[in-house]
């Protein structure tokens, strides 16, 4: 079976209604995030940071996976895939994907503000408890923070995904502006006779676009699109 490795971004989530960072009208517009995105800011106000992260997680009730999630998914029937995700929504995985790997971290999860990548005090959040207060703390004692990968730490799971794809035989990037390192650096780790398809109704900056197949359309549509350039390949 041929290994699809898809990196998405926060346009892969767009047409579900969760807002991106970068676009006009954007997460970054209304907050900053040296205020509720780094450590420094969670030691400062740590109640503005967790109500920030408890507002975001509560909109998962709201949202629901849009068609690209959903041809993702189904996807796997046909071919070994890989989601590697900065998004921390779970939308990848209620859409039905089996193989998720968060590079940003989770909003349903909750950790240690001590150790947070210690996995004794990493805590799946049921949607009945996706308020987090100040006061609840994790199993070592400590107050229970968001188990996100804030801006200046480390990222854990970089080197899996490093591996993903040095070893795809198609890399697919949906939905992001390819600002952030390492995420986007992940595509610099594709082998060069491997193609990459890049979905986005947007213009991407890319320092060698030569190596992208850009697919101009949004998410769900853009999916559909490359299944049918897949298909075409395979025939
Ligand atoms: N379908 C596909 N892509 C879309 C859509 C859509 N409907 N709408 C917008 N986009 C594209 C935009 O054109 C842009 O290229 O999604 C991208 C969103 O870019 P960003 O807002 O920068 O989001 P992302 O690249 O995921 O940010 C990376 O930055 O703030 C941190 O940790 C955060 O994971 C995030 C990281």
């Amino acid at each position: 079976m041929e290994k699809i490795v898809v990196l998405t971004g926060a346009g892969m989530s767009a047409e579900s209604g969760i807002q991106t960072f970068r676009d006009a009208g954007g997460l970054w517009e209304k907050y900053r995030v040296e205020d509720v995105a780094t450590p420094e800011a969670y030691a400062r106000n740590p109640r503005l940071v967790t109500e920030f992260y408890n507002c975001r997680r509560k909109q998962l009730l709201d949202v629901q996976p849009c068609r690209g999630h959903e041809l993702l998914a189904e996807l796997e029937g046909e071919y070994d895939v890989h989601i590697v995700t900065q998004n921390v929504d779970n939308l990848h995985e209620r859409a039905g994907s089996r193989n998720v790997l968060h590079l940003h971290g989770e909003l349903t999860k909750v950790t240690s503000s001590r150790e947070p990548n210690n996995p004794h005090y990493i805590k799946q959040l049921n949607e009945d408890e996706y308020e987090v207060e100040i006061g609840d703390l994790a199993a070592d004692g400590t107050q229970l923070r968001p188990f996100i990968v804030w801006f200046g730490e480390s990222v854990p799971m970089i080197e899996d995904a490093i591996r993903l794809a040095q070893d795809a035989d198609v890399f697919v990037v949906i939905g992001t502006s390819l600002n952030v390192y390492p995420a986007a650096g992940l595509l610099n780790y594709v082998p060069r006779h491997i193609p990459i398809y890049l979905i986005d109704p947007n213009e991407v900056m890319w320092h060698d676009p030569s190596r992208l197949v850009h697919i101009n359309k949004g998410a769900s549509e853009g999916v559909a699109e490359l299944i049918r350039l897949l298909k075409k390949r395979n025939l």
